[in-house]
């Protein structure tokens, strides 16, 4: 083979490797994945209705809003109950409430503020009930 076609093969083979691959580096240059967010807890599984404690875009959008509202209600108020816009009722605690439900803090809430780079300060004075056990 004389080296101009060599250069030619090589040329192509090139061309096509970057055509075949184009769909799956295209895709990670332009964003990131979003994040897989587990929900197969053992209390989520044992509810009836896999549902929040609001509707999951109002949670998606407003929790952090939700959580100060709570943490008022308890300081300054000393009231430890929440009544949801569906009418259901929840003792407000961080740690009782949103993660009985939401066990698997590392995979739900962790993972979606590692991807969006929300770093909550929140876990030096509540503690995950599993980081006392341990
Ligand atoms: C410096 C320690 C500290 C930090 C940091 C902290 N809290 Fe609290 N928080 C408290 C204390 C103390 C109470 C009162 C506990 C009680 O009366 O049950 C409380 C109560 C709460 C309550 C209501 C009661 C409960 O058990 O859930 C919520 C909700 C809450 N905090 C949310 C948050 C959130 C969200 C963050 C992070 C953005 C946060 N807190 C960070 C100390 C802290
Ligand atoms: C009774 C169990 C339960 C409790 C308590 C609970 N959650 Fe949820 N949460 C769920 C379920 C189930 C979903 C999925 C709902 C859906 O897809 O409609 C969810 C969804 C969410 C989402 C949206 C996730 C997404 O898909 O983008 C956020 C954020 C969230 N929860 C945060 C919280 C916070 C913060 C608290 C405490 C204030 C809390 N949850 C309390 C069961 C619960
Ligand atoms: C679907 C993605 C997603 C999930 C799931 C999620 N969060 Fe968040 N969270 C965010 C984003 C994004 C922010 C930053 C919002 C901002 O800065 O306005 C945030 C902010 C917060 C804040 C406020 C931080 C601060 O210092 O102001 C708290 C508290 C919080 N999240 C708690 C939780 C808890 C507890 C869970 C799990 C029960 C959870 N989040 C699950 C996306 C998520």
């Amino acid at each position: 083979m004389k080296l101009y076609d060599r250069w030619k093969v090589l040329t192509g083979i090139v061309i096509f490797l970057i055509a075949v691959t184009f769909p799956i580096w295209y895709g990670k240059a332009k964003s990131v994945p979003p994040p897989d967010l587990k929900l197969d807890t053992p209390a989520i599984q044992a509810l009836k209705e896999k549902l929040c404690v609001e509707p999951a875009p109002t949670m998606r959008a407003s929790h952090m809003r939700l959580l100060i509202s709570w943490r008022e209600s308890v300081v300054r108020d000393g009231n430890r109950t929440y009544r949801a816009s569906d009418g259901k009722v929840y003792t407000i605690s961080l740690t009782g409430t949103c993660l009985e439900c939401h066990s698997n803090k590392t995979e739900f809430c962790d993972r979606c503020h590692d991807y969006a780079g929300a770093k909550p300060n929140c876990w030096s004075c509540h503690i995950m009930p599993e980081e006392v056990r341990r």
